[in-house]
Protein backbone atom coordinates (compact mmCIF):
# COMPACT_ATOMS: atom_id res chain seq x y z
CA UNK A 1 0.00 0.00 0.00
CA UNK A 2 2.97 2.15 1.08
CA UNK A 3 4.14 1.46 -2.42
CA UNK A 4 1.68 2.69 -4.34
CA UNK A 5 1.08 5.74 -2.66
CA UNK A 6 4.85 6.63 -3.44
CA UNK A 7 4.62 5.39 -6.84
CA UNK A 8 1.58 7.76 -7.38
CA UNK A 9 3.07 10.51 -6.02
CA UNK A 10 5.43 10.47 -8.63
CA UNK A 11 2.77 10.06 -11.33
CA UNK A 12 1.48 13.30 -10.15
CA UNK A 13 4.83 14.76 -10.53
CA UNK A 14 5.25 13.51 -13.88
CA UNK A 15 2.06 14.15 -15.03
CA UNK A 16 1.71 18.07 -13.57
CA UNK A 17 5.56 18.42 -15.19
CA UNK A 18 3.85 17.40 -18.60
CA UNK A 19 0.69 19.62 -18.01
CA UNK A 20 -1.85 16.48 -17.64
CA UNK A 21 -4.79 16.96 -16.01
CA UNK A 22 -4.76 15.78 -12.31
CA UNK A 23 -6.96 16.25 -9.42
CA UNK A 24 -5.68 18.77 -6.65
CA UNK A 25 -4.40 16.48 -3.84
CA UNK A 26 -3.71 12.63 -5.87
CA UNK A 27 -4.09 12.03 -9.52
CA UNK A 28 -7.52 10.85 -9.85
CA UNK A 29 -7.91 11.03 -13.66
CA UNK A 30 -5.59 11.29 -16.94
CA UNK A 31 -6.67 12.76 -19.95
CA UNK A 32 -5.61 10.83 -23.06
CA UNK A 33 -6.51 12.17 -26.52
CA UNK A 34 -8.86 14.00 -25.37
CA UNK A 35 -10.86 11.56 -23.42
CA UNK A 36 -10.47 11.26 -19.29
CA UNK A 37 -10.44 8.63 -17.54
CA UNK A 38 -10.37 7.61 -13.86
CA UNK A 39 -7.25 6.24 -12.67
CA UNK A 40 -7.31 3.27 -9.70
CA UNK A 41 -4.74 0.88 -8.62
CA UNK A 42 -4.02 -1.02 -11.65
CA UNK A 43 -3.11 2.79 -13.10
CA UNK A 44 0.86 2.47 -14.10
CA UNK A 45 0.74 4.11 -18.11
CA UNK A 46 3.50 7.08 -18.08
CA UNK A 47 3.01 10.55 -20.00
CA UNK A 48 6.40 8.84 -21.66
CA UNK A 49 4.31 6.15 -22.88
CA UNK A 50 1.08 8.97 -23.57
CA UNK A 51 3.66 10.49 -25.98
CA UNK A 52 3.81 7.71 -28.23
CA UNK A 53 -0.04 7.69 -29.05
CA UNK A 54 -0.70 8.63 -32.33
CA UNK A 55 3.00 8.44 -33.97
CA UNK A 56 2.04 5.96 -36.33
CA UNK A 57 5.44 5.29 -37.28
CA UNK A 58 4.12 2.32 -39.37
CA UNK A 59 2.25 5.18 -41.44
CA UNK A 60 5.23 7.36 -42.49
CA UNK A 61 5.84 6.88 -45.34
CA UNK A 62 9.55 7.11 -45.35
CA UNK A 63 10.39 4.93 -42.12
CA UNK A 64 11.25 1.07 -42.44
CA UNK A 65 8.66 -0.30 -40.46
CA UNK A 66 6.16 1.35 -43.40
CA UNK A 67 7.93 -0.19 -45.78
CA UNK A 68 7.73 -3.90 -44.81
CA UNK A 69 3.85 -2.98 -43.65
CA UNK A 70 3.52 -2.37 -47.84
CA UNK A 71 5.06 -5.20 -48.85
CA UNK A 72 3.06 -7.40 -46.85
CA UNK A 73 0.05 -6.01 -47.42
CA UNK A 74 0.98 -6.42 -51.06
CA UNK A 75 1.62 -9.91 -50.81
CA UNK A 76 -1.85 -10.36 -49.25
CA UNK A 77 -3.66 -8.35 -51.93
CA UNK A 78 -2.07 -10.25 -54.47
CA UNK A 79 -2.35 -13.77 -53.05
CA UNK A 80 -5.87 -13.76 -52.36
CA UNK A 81 -8.71 -11.95 -54.83
CA UNK A 82 -12.55 -12.30 -54.34
CA UNK A 83 -14.08 -11.19 -58.03
CA UNK A 84 -11.34 -9.71 -58.87
CA UNK A 85 -11.29 -7.27 -55.30
CA UNK A 86 -8.57 -8.22 -52.71
CA UNK A 87 -9.88 -10.57 -50.13
CA UNK A 88 -9.06 -8.96 -46.96
CA UNK A 89 -9.46 -5.53 -45.53
CA UNK A 90 -6.71 -4.03 -43.45
CA UNK A 91 -7.15 -1.52 -40.60
CA UNK A 92 -4.19 0.02 -39.47
CA UNK A 93 -5.51 3.29 -37.62
CA UNK A 94 -7.61 1.36 -34.89
CA UNK A 95 -7.29 3.01 -31.50
CA UNK A 96 -4.32 1.60 -29.12
CA UNK A 97 -6.53 2.00 -26.09
CA UNK A 98 -8.49 -1.30 -25.63
CA UNK A 99 -10.44 -2.35 -23.01
CA UNK A 100 -8.97 -6.29 -20.91
CA UNK A 101 -12.02 -7.30 -22.51
CA UNK A 102 -11.06 -6.54 -25.89
CA UNK A 103 -6.96 -7.52 -25.29
CA UNK A 104 -7.58 -10.51 -22.69
CA UNK A 105 -11.44 -12.06 -22.50
CA UNK A 106 -12.21 -12.07 -26.17
CA UNK A 107 -9.10 -13.81 -26.50
CA UNK A 108 -9.87 -16.90 -23.81
CA UNK A 109 -6.93 -15.51 -21.96
CA UNK A 110 -6.84 -16.72 -18.57
CA UNK A 111 -7.66 -14.33 -15.75
CA UNK A 112 -4.59 -15.36 -13.95
CA UNK A 113 -2.27 -15.29 -17.25
CA UNK A 114 0.87 -13.81 -16.82
CA UNK A 115 0.63 -11.57 -19.81
CA UNK A 116 -2.23 -10.18 -17.76
CA UNK A 117 0.53 -8.46 -15.19
CA UNK A 118 0.29 -5.23 -14.27
CA UNK A 119 4.27 -5.39 -14.55
CA UNK A 120 3.63 -6.42 -18.37
CA UNK A 121 1.00 -4.20 -19.50
CA UNK A 122 0.64 -0.60 -19.35
CA UNK A 123 -2.91 0.47 -17.79
CA UNK A 124 -4.91 3.34 -17.80
CA UNK A 125 -6.96 1.59 -15.37
CA UNK A 126 -8.10 -1.78 -14.19
CA UNK A 127 -10.39 -1.44 -17.61
CA UNK A 128 -8.12 -0.09 -19.69
CA UNK A 129 -4.83 -0.53 -21.54
CA UNK A 130 -2.53 0.36 -24.25
CA UNK A 131 -3.27 -2.72 -26.36
CA UNK A 132 -0.41 -5.53 -25.42
CA UNK A 133 -0.93 -6.83 -29.06
CA UNK A 134 -2.91 -6.34 -32.20
CA UNK A 135 -4.86 -9.49 -31.73
CA UNK A 136 -6.88 -7.37 -29.26
CA UNK A 137 -8.96 -5.88 -32.46
CA UNK A 138 -9.52 -9.68 -33.78
CA UNK A 139 -12.95 -10.56 -32.20
CA UNK A 140 -14.65 -7.06 -32.46
CA UNK A 141 -13.78 -7.08 -36.50
CA UNK A 142 -15.11 -10.78 -36.70
CA UNK A 143 -18.42 -9.55 -34.90
CA UNK A 144 -18.80 -6.98 -37.40
CA UNK A 145 -19.11 -9.47 -40.13
CA UNK A 146 -15.34 -10.19 -41.72
CA UNK A 147 -13.74 -12.97 -42.19
CA UNK A 148 -10.48 -11.96 -43.98
CA UNK A 149 -8.72 -9.08 -42.67
CA UNK A 150 -5.12 -7.53 -41.20
CA UNK A 151 -4.68 -5.34 -38.21
CA UNK A 152 -1.28 -3.25 -38.35
CA UNK A 153 -0.31 -0.75 -35.55
CA UNK A 154 2.00 0.25 -32.22
CA UNK A 155 1.34 -2.45 -29.30
CA UNK A 156 2.55 -1.38 -25.60
CA UNK A 157 4.44 -4.19 -23.28
CA UNK A 158 6.77 -3.28 -20.35
CA UNK A 159 10.20 -4.88 -20.98
CA UNK A 160 13.56 -4.48 -20.64
CA UNK A 161 16.11 -2.05 -22.42
CA UNK A 162 18.34 -3.26 -25.04
CA UNK A 163 19.23 -2.60 -28.89
CA UNK A 164 16.40 -5.22 -29.56
CA UNK A 165 13.52 -4.20 -27.25
CA UNK A 166 11.51 -0.98 -27.05
CA UNK A 167 8.36 -0.76 -24.62
CA UNK A 168 6.17 0.44 -28.28
CA UNK A 169 6.75 -1.71 -31.21
CA UNK A 170 4.36 -2.99 -34.42
CA UNK A 171 2.19 -5.71 -35.42
CA UNK A 172 0.85 -7.34 -37.97
CA UNK A 173 -2.04 -9.81 -36.98
CA UNK A 174 -5.18 -11.78 -39.50
CA UNK A 175 -7.64 -13.71 -39.80
CA UNK A 176 -8.42 -15.93 -42.63
CA UNK A 177 -11.42 -17.74 -42.49
CA UNK A 178 -12.73 -20.84 -45.12
CA UNK A 179 -16.34 -21.87 -45.40
CA UNK A 180 -16.67 -25.53 -46.12
CA UNK A 181 -16.85 -24.60 -49.63
CA UNK A 182 -14.51 -22.73 -50.26
CA UNK A 183 -12.30 -24.91 -48.03
CA UNK A 184 -12.93 -28.32 -49.77
CA UNK A 185 -13.13 -26.76 -53.41
CA UNK A 186 -15.42 -30.42 -55.34
CA UNK A 187 -15.64 -32.44 -52.23
CA UNK A 188 -18.73 -31.64 -50.83
CA UNK A 189 -18.92 -35.10 -48.60
CA UNK A 190 -16.15 -33.44 -46.62
CA UNK A 191 -16.96 -31.04 -43.61
CA UNK A 192 -15.55 -28.82 -41.11
CA UNK A 193 -16.72 -30.35 -38.04
CA UNK A 194 -17.22 -33.54 -36.41
CA UNK A 195 -20.62 -35.08 -36.38
CA UNK A 196 -20.56 -34.73 -32.35
CA UNK A 197 -20.34 -30.75 -32.71
CA UNK A 198 -24.07 -29.19 -33.30
CA UNK A 199 -24.08 -25.57 -34.70
CA UNK A 200 -27.41 -25.10 -33.73
CA UNK A 201 -25.81 -25.35 -29.82
CA UNK A 202 -22.44 -24.32 -30.15
CA UNK A 203 -22.38 -22.29 -27.07
CA UNK A 204 -22.96 -25.61 -25.30
CA UNK A 205 -20.68 -27.35 -26.93
CA UNK A 206 -17.12 -28.21 -24.87
CA UNK A 207 -14.33 -27.76 -27.20
CA UNK A 208 -11.02 -29.41 -26.07
CA UNK A 209 -7.91 -28.78 -27.08
CA UNK A 210 -6.29 -31.94 -25.91
CA UNK A 211 -5.55 -33.62 -29.01
CA UNK A 212 -2.39 -31.96 -30.56
CA UNK A 213 -3.62 -31.85 -34.19
CA UNK A 214 -6.80 -30.50 -33.78
CA UNK A 215 -9.65 -29.13 -31.65
CA UNK A 216 -12.42 -31.77 -30.76
CA UNK A 217 -15.04 -30.06 -33.09
CA UNK A 218 -13.06 -29.88 -36.16
CA UNK A 219 -12.75 -32.74 -38.61
CA UNK A 220 -8.85 -33.80 -39.18
CA UNK A 221 -9.24 -33.25 -43.03
CA UNK A 222 -10.27 -29.65 -41.97
CA UNK A 223 -7.70 -28.81 -39.22
CA UNK A 224 -4.81 -30.51 -41.68
CA UNK A 225 -6.12 -28.41 -44.92
CA UNK A 226 -6.17 -24.77 -42.63
CA UNK A 227 -2.64 -25.99 -40.97
CA UNK A 228 -1.26 -26.37 -44.81
CA UNK A 229 -2.70 -23.13 -45.94
CA UNK A 230 -1.26 -21.55 -43.06
CA UNK A 231 1.93 -23.03 -43.49
CA UNK A 232 2.25 -22.28 -46.80
CA UNK A 233 0.55 -18.67 -46.94
CA UNK A 234 3.35 -17.75 -43.91
CA UNK A 235 6.77 -19.24 -45.87
CA UNK A 236 5.69 -17.23 -49.14
CA UNK A 237 5.11 -14.15 -47.15
CA UNK A 238 8.75 -14.74 -45.92
CA UNK A 239 9.77 -15.82 -48.99
CA UNK A 240 8.77 -12.38 -50.58
CA UNK A 241 10.49 -10.90 -48.11
CA UNK A 242 13.83 -12.37 -47.49
CA UNK A 243 14.17 -14.24 -50.59
CA UNK A 244 13.59 -17.73 -51.49
CA UNK A 245 17.18 -19.12 -49.95
CA UNK A 246 15.66 -17.98 -46.74
CA UNK A 247 15.98 -21.24 -44.31
CA UNK A 248 12.89 -21.43 -41.86
CA UNK A 249 11.74 -23.74 -38.98
CA UNK A 250 8.24 -24.63 -37.36
CA UNK A 251 8.19 -24.64 -34.05
CA UNK A 252 4.74 -25.94 -32.06
CA UNK A 253 3.69 -23.28 -29.58
CA UNK A 254 0.82 -22.17 -27.47
CA UNK A 255 -1.54 -19.40 -27.61
CA UNK A 256 -4.89 -19.28 -25.31
CA UNK A 257 -6.40 -18.32 -28.63
CA UNK A 258 -5.29 -20.70 -31.69
CA UNK A 259 -5.36 -24.57 -31.64
CA UNK A 260 -2.89 -26.21 -32.77
CA UNK A 261 -0.50 -22.97 -32.40
CA UNK A 262 3.01 -22.82 -34.22
CA UNK A 263 5.88 -19.94 -34.30
CA UNK A 264 7.65 -19.47 -37.70
CA UNK A 265 11.93 -18.73 -36.86
CA UNK A 266 14.20 -18.13 -39.83
CA UNK A 267 17.99 -18.58 -39.46
CA UNK A 268 19.45 -14.96 -39.51
CA UNK A 269 22.82 -14.46 -39.00
CA UNK A 270 23.70 -17.94 -37.56
CA UNK A 271 20.83 -17.64 -35.22
CA UNK A 272 16.79 -18.81 -35.18
CA UNK A 273 14.89 -15.71 -34.94
CA UNK A 274 11.42 -16.13 -34.17
CA UNK A 275 9.35 -13.71 -36.23
CA UNK A 276 5.74 -14.59 -35.78
CA UNK A 277 3.38 -16.88 -33.96
CA UNK A 278 -0.01 -18.65 -35.50
CA UNK A 279 -2.59 -21.13 -35.35
CA UNK A 280 -6.35 -22.46 -35.98
CA UNK A 281 -8.26 -19.78 -34.25
CA UNK A 282 -9.96 -21.38 -31.26
CA UNK A 283 -13.75 -22.14 -32.26
CA UNK A 284 -15.03 -20.33 -28.77
CA UNK A 285 -13.26 -17.47 -30.76
CA UNK A 286 -15.95 -17.45 -33.99
CA UNK A 287 -19.00 -18.87 -31.84
CA UNK A 288 -18.88 -15.94 -29.86
CA UNK A 289 -18.33 -13.51 -32.26
CA UNK A 290 -21.61 -15.28 -34.51
CA UNK A 291 -22.85 -18.20 -33.84
CA UNK A 292 -23.91 -18.71 -37.20
CA UNK A 293 -20.82 -19.11 -39.00
CA UNK A 294 -19.95 -22.27 -40.40
CA UNK A 295 -16.05 -21.29 -41.16
CA UNK A 296 -12.99 -22.30 -39.87
CA UNK A 297 -10.14 -19.84 -39.89
CA UNK A 298 -6.04 -19.15 -38.82
CA UNK A 299 -4.63 -16.54 -37.73
CA UNK A 300 -1.05 -14.43 -37.39
CA UNK A 301 0.60 -12.08 -35.42
CA UNK A 302 3.92 -10.72 -36.53
CA UNK A 303 6.11 -7.96 -35.69
CA UNK A 304 7.71 -5.53 -37.47
CA UNK A 305 10.56 -4.22 -36.10
CA UNK A 306 12.05 -7.53 -35.73
CA UNK A 307 11.57 -7.81 -39.50
CA UNK A 308 12.80 -4.52 -40.45
CA UNK A 309 15.83 -4.63 -38.36
CA UNK A 310 16.73 -8.36 -39.94
CA UNK A 311 15.72 -7.02 -43.26
CA UNK A 312 17.43 -3.49 -43.79
CA UNK A 313 20.60 -4.55 -41.57
CA UNK A 314 19.14 -1.90 -38.58
CA UNK A 315 21.25 -2.29 -35.68
CA UNK A 316 19.14 -0.81 -32.68
CA UNK A 317 15.38 -0.77 -32.83
CA UNK A 318 15.02 2.85 -31.02
CA UNK A 319 16.68 3.93 -34.53
CA UNK A 320 12.97 3.22 -36.03
CA UNK A 321 11.64 6.55 -34.06
CA UNK A 322 15.06 8.57 -35.65
CA UNK A 323 14.24 11.48 -37.47
CA UNK A 324 17.41 12.63 -37.87
CA UNK A 325 18.21 12.91 -41.80
CA UNK A 326 21.14 10.54 -41.90
CA UNK A 327 18.66 7.75 -41.14
CA UNK A 328 15.46 8.85 -43.18
CA UNK A 329 16.92 9.69 -46.00
CA UNK A 330 18.29 5.99 -46.32
CA UNK A 331 14.43 5.14 -46.55
CA UNK A 332 13.29 7.91 -48.62
CA UNK A 333 11.55 7.20 -52.03
CA UNK A 334 12.80 3.87 -52.10
CA UNK A 335 11.51 1.36 -54.55
CA UNK A 336 9.66 -1.33 -52.18
CA UNK A 337 11.14 -4.36 -53.15
CA UNK A 338 14.65 -2.87 -53.23
CA UNK A 339 17.32 -4.44 -51.44
CA UNK A 340 18.50 -1.53 -48.64
CA UNK A 341 21.14 -1.94 -46.22
CA UNK A 342 21.39 0.69 -43.73
CA UNK A 343 25.08 2.23 -43.50
CA UNK A 344 25.39 3.48 -39.74
CA UNK A 345 25.46 7.01 -39.97
CA UNK A 346 28.16 7.27 -37.49
CA UNK A 347 28.08 5.21 -34.08
CA UNK A 348 28.68 7.97 -31.28
CA UNK A 349 30.14 6.23 -28.01
CA UNK A 350 28.51 5.09 -25.08
CA UNK A 351 28.65 6.09 -21.82
CA UNK A 352 28.05 3.30 -18.69
CA UNK A 353 27.48 4.26 -15.45
CA UNK A 354 26.05 2.00 -12.30
CA UNK A 355 23.86 2.48 -9.77
CA UNK A 356 23.83 0.32 -6.49
CA UNK A 357 21.97 0.63 -3.63
CA UNK A 358 20.43 -1.35 -0.61
CA UNK A 359 16.89 -1.97 -0.55
CA UNK A 360 13.92 -0.41 2.45
CA UNK A 361 13.27 -4.04 4.70
CA UNK A 362 9.83 -4.42 3.19
CA UNK A 363 11.23 -4.96 -0.52
CA UNK A 364 13.99 -8.28 -1.31
CA UNK A 365 16.08 -8.36 -4.70
CA UNK A 366 13.33 -11.37 -5.35
CA UNK A 367 10.34 -9.20 -4.73
CA UNK A 368 11.42 -5.49 -6.35
CA UNK A 369 10.40 -5.06 -9.56
CA UNK A 370 12.54 -4.79 -12.55
CA UNK A 371 10.16 -3.54 -15.27
CA UNK A 372 8.96 -0.57 -12.69
CA UNK A 373 12.60 0.48 -12.24
CA UNK A 374 13.37 0.11 -16.40
CA UNK A 375 10.24 2.58 -16.70
CA UNK A 376 11.65 5.23 -14.17
CA UNK A 377 14.93 4.72 -15.36
CA UNK A 378 13.47 5.82 -18.90
CA UNK A 379 11.26 8.43 -17.77
CA UNK A 380 13.51 10.51 -16.46
CA UNK A 381 16.61 10.01 -19.04
CA UNK A 382 14.57 9.44 -21.64
CA UNK A 383 15.66 8.13 -25.19
CA UNK A 384 19.85 8.16 -24.38
CA UNK A 385 19.12 5.30 -22.48
CA UNK A 386 20.15 2.77 -24.38
CA UNK A 387 20.53 -0.25 -22.12
CA UNK A 388 19.77 -1.33 -18.41
CA UNK A 389 21.35 -4.37 -16.92
CA UNK A 390 21.24 -6.31 -13.37
CA UNK A 391 24.65 -6.51 -12.55
CA UNK A 392 24.84 -7.80 -9.22
CA UNK A 393 22.76 -9.23 -6.33
CA UNK A 394 23.91 -9.17 -2.96
CA UNK A 395 22.60 -9.70 0.71
CA UNK A 396 24.87 -8.41 3.22
CA UNK A 397 25.85 -11.74 5.54
CA UNK A 398 25.28 -9.75 9.09
CA UNK A 399 23.02 -6.92 8.58
CA UNK A 400 20.68 -9.14 5.82
CA UNK A 401 20.01 -6.00 3.78
CA UNK A 402 19.37 -7.30 0.38
CA UNK A 403 21.33 -4.58 -2.37
CA UNK A 404 21.07 -4.58 -6.12
CA UNK A 405 23.50 -3.03 -8.86
CA UNK A 406 22.67 -2.03 -12.08
CA UNK A 407 24.37 -0.88 -14.97
CA UNK A 408 22.83 2.04 -17.20
CA UNK A 409 24.12 2.39 -20.41
CA UNK A 410 23.75 5.85 -22.45
CA UNK A 411 24.10 7.11 -25.70
CA UNK A 412 22.77 9.91 -28.02
CA UNK A 413 22.01 8.19 -31.90
CA UNK A 414 22.96 11.79 -33.59
CA UNK A 415 25.63 13.10 -31.49
CA UNK A 416 28.52 12.28 -28.43
CA UNK A 417 27.37 12.69 -25.05
CA UNK A 418 29.52 14.34 -22.38
CA UNK A 419 30.28 12.61 -19.13
CA UNK A 420 29.08 15.61 -17.16
CA UNK A 421 25.90 15.73 -18.86
CA UNK A 422 25.45 11.69 -18.61
CA UNK A 423 26.66 12.37 -15.08
CA UNK A 424 23.60 15.16 -14.38
CA UNK A 425 20.90 12.56 -15.78
CA UNK A 426 22.41 9.72 -13.55
CA UNK A 427 21.97 11.73 -10.66
CA UNK A 428 18.20 12.94 -11.84
CA UNK A 429 17.80 9.03 -12.02
CA UNK A 430 18.70 8.25 -8.79
CA UNK A 431 16.94 11.03 -7.38
CA UNK A 432 13.44 9.75 -8.86
CA UNK A 433 14.83 6.36 -7.69
CA UNK A 434 14.94 6.93 -3.91
CA UNK A 435 11.87 8.97 -3.98
CA UNK A 436 10.36 5.83 -5.45
CA UNK A 437 11.15 3.25 -3.58
CA UNK A 438 13.04 4.55 -0.38
CA UNK A 439 16.26 2.68 -1.37
CA UNK A 440 19.78 4.01 -0.24
CA UNK A 441 22.06 4.72 -2.82
CA UNK A 442 25.63 3.36 -2.12
N1 LIG B 1 -0.62 -12.00 -30.30
C1 LIG B 1 0.56 -12.84 -30.30
C2 LIG B 1 1.72 -12.03 -29.69
O1 LIG B 1 1.67 -10.84 -29.66
C3 LIG B 1 0.95 -13.28 -31.68
C4 LIG B 1 -0.11 -14.15 -32.32
C5 LIG B 1 -0.05 -15.52 -32.19
C6 LIG B 1 -1.13 -13.58 -33.04
C7 LIG B 1 -1.00 -16.33 -32.77
C8 LIG B 1 -2.14 -14.36 -33.61
C9 LIG B 1 -2.04 -15.76 -33.46
O2 LIG B 1 -3.16 -13.85 -34.29
O3 LIG B 1 -2.99 -16.52 -34.04
O4 LIG B 1 2.68 -12.62 -29.27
Amino acid sequence: MKLFTRQNRILTTILSKYNFSTAPKSVSSIQIKGQNFICDDYTNVTPKMISYLGRNLHLQKNNPLSIVRQRIVNYFYSSFTKRGHPAFSVYDNLSPIVTTKQNFDDLLIPTDHPSRAKSDCYYINRGTLLRAHMTAHQSELLRSGLDNFLMIGDVYRRDEIDSTHFPVFHQVDAVRSQRKEELFIGKPDLEIFEPSYDQENAHAYVNSIDDPMKQSCHTLEAAKLMEGQLKSHLIGLTKVLFGDDIKCRWVDAYFPFTHPSWELEIYYENNWLEVLGCGIVRNEILVNAGPSRNTIAYAFGLGLERLAMALYKIPDIRLMWSTDSGFVTQFENVDLNEDITYKPVSSYPQCTNDMSFWLPSHLTIDTFMSNDFYDLVRDVGGDIIEQVKLKDKFVHPKSKKHSLCYSIVYRHLERTLTQAEVNQVHKEIEKAVVDAYNVVIR
